[in-house]
């Protein structure tokens, strides 16, 4: 009886999700993580698996608007959602924050980088002009173990400023 519930619970179940701005629909077990239905069933690897229990930040997405560690997003809390990553970001070619990452040296080895730049993202379309406070606590949750964070917080600095000119 114990078995059979649990076989009963365990069942897949079809689970509809816009990503990157297509209608998606597959059928997930309730045990699955957004992180490994994004990248083994719909080969988005561009977000990282890491430490897989909320602490780095690499698998860092965007769940209608709003920065989630999808390594603790369940999938089946994402039924009728807008999951965004780092490879939709931008249509064609990198985005103004990708392309000051690159300007600035903000990533070495850039496993960190993708959720470091959906978090920055997130902070930027919510606030063009965050205080250098509002930075650190938006990247709070991304660990880097590379750069020392210098590069990457001029990085945002720049993102920042250009945005600001090209909106006058
Ligand atoms: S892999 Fe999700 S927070 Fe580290
Ligand atoms: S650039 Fe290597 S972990 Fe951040």
């Amino acid at each position: 009886m114990i078995e059979k519930t649990y076989l009963s619970a365990g069942r897949s179940a079809p689970l509809r999700i816009r990503v990157n701005g297509r209608e998606t629909e597959l059928d997930v077990p309730p045990s699955k993580r957004l992180l490994h239905v994004l990248r083994d069933d719909l080969g988005l690897t561009g977000t990282k698996r890491s430490c897989e229990i909320g602490r780095c930040g690499a698998c860092m997405v965007l769940v209608d608007g709003e920065p989630v560690n999808s390594c603790l997003a369940m999938a089946y809390q994402c039924q009728s959602k807008s999951v965004t990553t780092i490879e939709g970001l931008s249509e064609d070619g990198m985005t103004l924050v990708q392309q000051c990452f690159l300007d600035e040296g903000g990533y070495q080895c850039g496993y960190c980088t993708p959720g470091m730049i959906v978090s920055v993202t997130a902070l930027l379309a919510n606030d063009p002009s965050p205080a250098d406070t509002d930075i650190q606590e938006a990247l709070s949750g991304n660990l880097c173990r590379c750069t020392g964070y210098g590069g990457i917080l001029r990085a945002v600095k720049k993102a920042i400023e250009l945005k600001r000119e090209q909106t006058g």
